[in-house]
């Protein structure tokens, strides 16, 4: 699947000079691990469908993701400077061109949802639905606001679990859900509370590896929370903390899964990838 996925990055995104589309390539071709597009397909599988019929909206995701790590990085941000292992879009082309290479992945991702010609009329729009708002304010966007106003701040769990969930799990959720509806189906509770729980889950692995492990592994500077003060999972609850409630979390996605068609199937097996991650 995932060579399947690069190869459409690169077929959906212009071969063009200017500048805009030079930054696009920059940051969506970049070495990320694709595990948004992974999970929308994945779960297009469990569902009983062929995963290609979810390609085109899984890039979509990995798009809006790839937006919103520009936008991430920012020196109005988190103010990074490494990530995924090459210096941050702003620090090559600048701010002005960083922020409107975002603009671009983000509005562009709706485009290819819309011409998505092998779903149905009906299905894309529930995808572009559900995209637009697990990306927006009530989502990933909210979150993100959150995140920037807490910064400095001790936030307690309820007040971390609202970030966690807005920031990322939002967007993790919209990927089983855009699965689902490629499948036919509309996302059930219980697919959505796995799309959320993951996310949260995904969310504390990454505060612990920035607490735990080394710039070269992660390809984005370790110790970024902590140097800008951020609240994290680990700051909230230190490293055995985090790394027990990571422990439950992980117990209750599996059995959650064991209740989809074919036990979680292809998704259950992209799932524990992802939570038995180093990077
Ligand atoms: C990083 O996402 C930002 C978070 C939401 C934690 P990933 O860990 O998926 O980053 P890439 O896409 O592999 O670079
Ligand atoms: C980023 O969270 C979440 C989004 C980009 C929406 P982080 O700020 O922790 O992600 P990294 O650590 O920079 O990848
Ligand atoms: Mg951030
Ligand atoms: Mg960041
Ligand atoms: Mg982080």
């Amino acid at each position: 699947m995932i060579r399947k996925i690069e190869e459409r990055l690169k077929e959906l995104i212009p071969t063009k000079d200017e500048t805009i589309f030079e930054a696009g390539r920059y940051s969506l071709l970049s070495t990320g691990k694709r595990i948004r597009p992974l999970l929308t397909m994945a779960t297009a599988a469990t569902f009983g469908v062929d995963p290609l019929i979810a390609l085109d909206p899984a890039c979509a995701i990995e798009m809006i993701h790839s937006y919103s790590l520009i936008h991430d990085d920012l020196p109005c941000m988190d103010n990074d400077d490494l990530r995924r292992g090459k210096p941050t879009l702003h620090k090559v082309y600048g701010e002005s061109m960083a922020l409107l290479a975002g603009d671009y992945l983000l509005t562009y991702a709706f485009e290819v949802i819309a011409n998505a010609s092998i779903l149905g009329r009906e299905q894309r729009l529930q995808m572009i639905k559900t995209v637009a708002m697990r990306a927006g304010a009530p989502g990933m966007i909210g979150g993100q606001a959150f995140d920037i106003e807490s910064k400095g701040k001790e936030i307690d769990e309820e007040a971390l679990l609202q970030m966690h969930y807005g920031k990322t799990a939002a967007l993790l959720t919209a990927c089983l859900e855009c699965g689902s509806l490629a499948a036919g189906y509309p996302p059930t509770d219980l697919l959505q509370s796995i799309g959320l729980e993951l996310g949260l889950a995904y969310q504390y692995q990454d505060d612990l590896l920035d607490a735990t492990s080394t710039t070269a592994i992660l390809g984005k500077t370790a110790g970024s929370d902590a140097a800008e003060d951020k609240p994290t999972a680990v700051s909230l609850f230190g490293i055995d903390g985090t790394q027990e409630r990571l422990a439950h979390m992980n117990q209750s996605i599996n059995h959650k899964l064991s209740c989809l068609p074919k036990n979680g199937g292809e998704l259950a097996t992209v799932i524990s990838a992802i939570l038995q991650r180093s990077s």
